[in-house]
């Protein structure tokens, strides 16, 4: 489990650039979910993750992870982050280097490593023929699954992703959400994903932590979100459209899927037509 409590961060303390970018910020993620940390761009979720992840000093408040502080060596194995647009980061001369590089770093045996990025392709959907291939020659989708697998080859028990599908074009967002969401969470890891995609949150996320100007405005499940639009727009977030459709035809807001949206409406109907015949 990790258990945010009372975290405050502030860059540039004391100088004419200082910015308050966290305040106050406490919940915790449960092992095996999937937490979602929404808000609008400056809200405070990158830094909010990098403390999680320790890679930023934590100055006011407390990080711990498994009853650990983060600070705790035996924990940075622990927590795996893959940052916004991580295929910028790929420099090996081909993927299986690539993928290999962080547990070499470890120093485990070659043939722990090859089993390992074997693992990982695969789990990223990456055909096992591409190991050879040098990362430059790959699809943007491609590049950033071989990122994706440098984390999940150093097995961490909580992986966060900062926005894993920004800047894809739509199929390949779609098959990478299903690979993360499919065979990445059946391996038991805990992930924070960072999104302010609502309609991913609703389908993905068991509970979502909403960030405004650096302050919690909301921790709960997506559906109990998407019924309060106040905090929604405070927050500068746009409901799921299947959501904003109910909401306009002023039925039921809580529909988080078409299927779901489609009963309500069709309820609806039968309603006002035995209402009509009475
Ligand atoms: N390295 C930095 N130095 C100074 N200010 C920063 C730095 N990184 C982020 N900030 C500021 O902190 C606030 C929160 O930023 P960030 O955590 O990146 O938000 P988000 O990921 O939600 O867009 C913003 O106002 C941003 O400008
Ligand atoms: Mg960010």
């Amino acid at each position: 489990m990790i258990a945010v409590k009372n975290l405050s961060y502030t860059y540039m303390t004391g100088t004419p650039f200082e910015k308050v970018a966290l305040k106050n910020i406490s919940f915790d993620v449960a092992d095996g979910e999937v937490l979602a940390i929404a808000g609008h761009t400056g809200s405070g979720k990158s830094t909010l993750i990098q403390l999680v992840a320790s890679l930023i000093e934590l100055t006011r408040g407390t990080v711990e992870i498994d009853g650990l502080p983060v600070s705790d060596r035996s924990i940075r194995r622990k927590v795996g982050i893959v940052f916004q647009y991580p295929e910028h980061q790929l420099f090996e001369e081909t993927v299986e280097r690539d993928i290999a590089f962080g547990p070499r770093n470890f120093g485990l045996s070659d043939a722990e490593i090859s089993a390992r990025v074997t693992a990982a392709m695969r789990q990223v959907g990456l055909d096992a023929g591409l190991k050879d291939v040098s990362p430059f020659e790959l699809s943007g989708g491609q590049r950033r699954r071989v990122a994706i697998a440098g984390i999940l080859a150093l097995k961490p028990k909580y992986l966060i992703l900062d926005e894993p599908t920004a800047g894809l074009d739509p199929l390949a967002k779609e098959n990478l959400l299903r690979e993360i969401f499919g065979d990445v969470k059946k391996s038991g890891v805990t992930i924070i994903l960072v999104s302010h995609n609502m309609e991913d949150i609703a389908r993905f996320a068991s509970r979502v932590v909403v960030l405004a100007h650096g302050e919690i405005l909301f921790v709960g499940t997506p559906r109990e979100l998407f019924a309060q639009e106040k905090i929604l727009s405070r927050a500068g977030l746009e409901p799921p459209p299947v959501t904003k459709l109910l909401l306009t035809l002023g039925l039921n807001t809580t529909a988080l899927t078409l299927d779901e949206a489609e009963k309500i409406i069709l309820q609806s109907f039968k309603r006002d037509k035995s209402i009509g015949r009475r």
